[in-house]
């Protein structure tokens, strides 16, 4: 009989817990997350990313027109959320949770450049970033990770033309 009651409670305890966190789950992107829960996201994101980018097909070298063509694919594809020079991102990419980051700064640089292909191609998931895979060949993904790259060269680096 005792046993049965420890049990039952123990069981009472489960569900109320499991309650609770429930009710702390939101799926509203307005406001921010809980805290604590975007730095266990991102440390998984990041675990990931760089698993799933060794096997991404060999890199072509960066050059001029490369970048160029990467810069021209940014505008129809990317400008929307990351802004026009991929520096200041839009209202819409700055609503979204986690924001769209500008793709210039350490954080934005941060990816190697088979992370930065890897990501482009398949977008992340649960966050606002689409998977350009299906719409741009493996060239032009490699032009995006170029001009990607090239926002944040200094001096002597191969920048776009214009
Ligand atoms: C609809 C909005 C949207 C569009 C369009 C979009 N992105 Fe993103 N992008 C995001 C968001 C939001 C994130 C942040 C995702 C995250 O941190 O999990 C992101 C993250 C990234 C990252 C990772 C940077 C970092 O610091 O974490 C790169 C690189 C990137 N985008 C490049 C691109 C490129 C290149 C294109 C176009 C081919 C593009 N994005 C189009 C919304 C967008």
């Amino acid at each position: 009989m005792r046993r049965l009651h420890c049990f039952l409670l123990m069981l009472a305890l489960c569900l109320m817990a499991g309650l609770l966190a429930a009710l702390s789950i939101s799926f509203d992107a307005q406001n921010p997350p809980a805290p604590g829960e975007t730095e266990i996201v991102s440390h998984f994101k990041h675990w990931y990313i760089a698993r799933e980018a060794s096997s991404v097909p060999a890199e072509p070298p960066s050059d001029l027109p490369g970048i160029n063509s990467g810069q021209m694919t940014y505008g129809g594809d990317c400008s929307s959320c990351h802004g026009e020079d991929g520096r200041h991102p839009e209202p819409l990419g700055q609503s979204m949770f986690p924001p769209a980051p500008d793709l210039g700064s350490a954080s934005g640089q941060r990816w190697s450049n088979a992370e930065l292909f890897w990501i482009i191609k398949h977008g992340i998931r649960h966050s606002g970033m689409p998977g350009f895979g299906k719409i741009n060949p493996d060239d032009k993904i490699w032009d995006l990770v170029h001009y990607v790259r090239s926002l944040a060269s200094g001096p002597g680096d191969i920048k776009p033309s214009q």
